[in-house]
């Protein structure tokens, strides 16, 4: 995955044992593809040394504002200059205090003070004691970073080094990751309340069976995590899958289409935008036994009857909502063969502006797919790449239509 591909980031670590993290940090970075320079703290070297950094960025370090390998002995200029963001993480307490005062008595807080700051982003994980992260010293700080123009992400809870438990954990190195992602991604859907289904749905024939389908929701999920990288608040409805939650969504597990149907059409008031992702089972038993169907020993299968699920897309775009046009929905067709025709077919049957149709025997848990996306203008589409890429694809354009929705 090289979504930061090109970015050049000055990753600067600063006194406290989250420095551990920085190490998977700056390796997570350069694995997505930025190029990381990372400068240190005199405190930052007493929990991780230099050399580490160093192989797993693939440069030096700077730990002194007066290394003499720049040429101009000017390493906060020189490298401020060159970055498209200062990340620093783990960013101290102490650290913090200092950087609301314009202190600028070694090199991180010198290259802090002297970046340009109408282009070089200053992005904060802060690390602490979770006595020293609610002290009102601290929060006082932090909300005159903010004010400042510092970009400072939100901290972990859990189980601190110290042995005490709450809120002042560093980000893990993936989430940090995650938020560079979204502070990099153009906010195109910011103030959407964004709903997506995704996943199959599993319908009971007794307490150890039941039919359901090869989706594997990674389309699903996807889309929800571009969505909320573009800005927008995303609920996420999911049948089962063995998925990770993206970060910063609301996720709600269901299992049937009955329970799929439930959530969504009590969420769907609230939303702005749905979008049907999931491959709902069309039908499920009439009724579940309560127990194991056990063979009878006839040799015969059990006879068995099936009622019609709700079409859980139809309904929401039905809505008063929908047609009010204050809910913009977009639709799914997991197809075998004739993929223009039946989706064409499928977007007016199912009364919704934009339909997305793949090949679903081609796409079903793979990491890429092809997506055709067909509206009352007629189709174009997306060739096979990941999904990653597909989905940030069609978040962009759902964005565009809706600003003339
Ligand atoms: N869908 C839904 N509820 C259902 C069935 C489908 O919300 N009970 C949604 C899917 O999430 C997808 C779209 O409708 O966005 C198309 O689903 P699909 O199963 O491909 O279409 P069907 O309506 O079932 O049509 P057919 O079985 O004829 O292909």
């Amino acid at each position: 995955m090289n979504d930061l591909h090109g970015k050049r980031i000055v990753l600067g670590l600063t006194g406290g044992i989250a420095c551990y993290k920085a190490a998977e940090l700056c390796r997570s970075l350069v694995k997505a593809g930025a190029q990381v320079q990372v400068v240190m703290t005199e405190a930052a070297a007493q929990f991780i040394t230099p050399v580490t950094l160093q192989a797993l960025s693939g440069h030096p370090v700077y730990t002194s504002q007066w290394d003499a390998r720049e040429g101009n002995n000017m390493a906060h200029i020189n490298l401020s200059r060159e970055a498209d963001a200062i990340v620093i993480a783990p960013a101290s307490a102490d650290f913090m205090a200092k950087l609301i005062h314009g202190k600028a008595d070694e090199l991180l807080s010198l290259m802090c003070l002297a970046r340009p700051l109408q282009t070089v982003p200053l992005i904060l994980a802060p690390a602490m004691n979770r006595e020293m992260w609610a002290h009102p010293a601290t929060q006082r700080n932090v909300a005159q970073l903010k004010a400042d123009g510092a970009h400072v992400l939100d901290v972990g809870q859990g189980d601190q080094a110290c042995g005490e438990t709450g809120d002042g954990r560093m980000l893990e190195a993936d989430e940090i990751v995650e938020e560079l992602l979204a502070f990099w991604t153009p906010q195109v859907l910011k103030g959407q309340q964004v709903l997506i289904t995704a996943g199959p749905t599993y319908e009971a024939i007794d307490p150890v069976r039941g039919i359901t389908n090869l989706s594997s929701g990674k389309m699903g999920f996807a889309i929800a995590r571009a969505a909320r990288h573009a800005g927008a608040e995303v609920t996420l409805v999911a049948g089962p899958v063995s998925l990770p939650t993206p970060r910063g969504i609301k996720r709600i597990d269901v299992r049937s289409a009955l329970q799929m149907n439930d959530a969504v059409q009590g969420l769907a008031g609230h939303a702005s935008v749905f979008i049907a992702a999931a491959a709902v089972a069309d039908w499920r038993p009439a009724a579940a036994a309560d127990h194991k169907i056990k063979k009878d020993g006839s040799g015969d299968a059990p006879d068995m009857k099936f009622v019609e699920n709700p079409d859980i897309l139809a309904q929401v775009a039905h809505s008063e909502r929908a047609q009010k046009r204050q809910l913009f929905c977009v639709g799914f067709a997991a197809e075998s063969h004739d993929l223009l025709a039946l989706a064409t077919a499928k977007r007016a049957r199912k009364g919704v502006p934009l339909l997305v149709g793949n090949i679903g025997p081609s796409t079903f848990g793979q990491d890429d797919n092809a997506l055709l996306l067909v509206d009352a203008q007629g189709a174009k589409e997306l060739p096979r790449d990941t999904k990653t890429k597909l989905a940030q694809d069609l978040i962009q354009d759902i964005a565009q239509r809706l600003s003339k929705h």
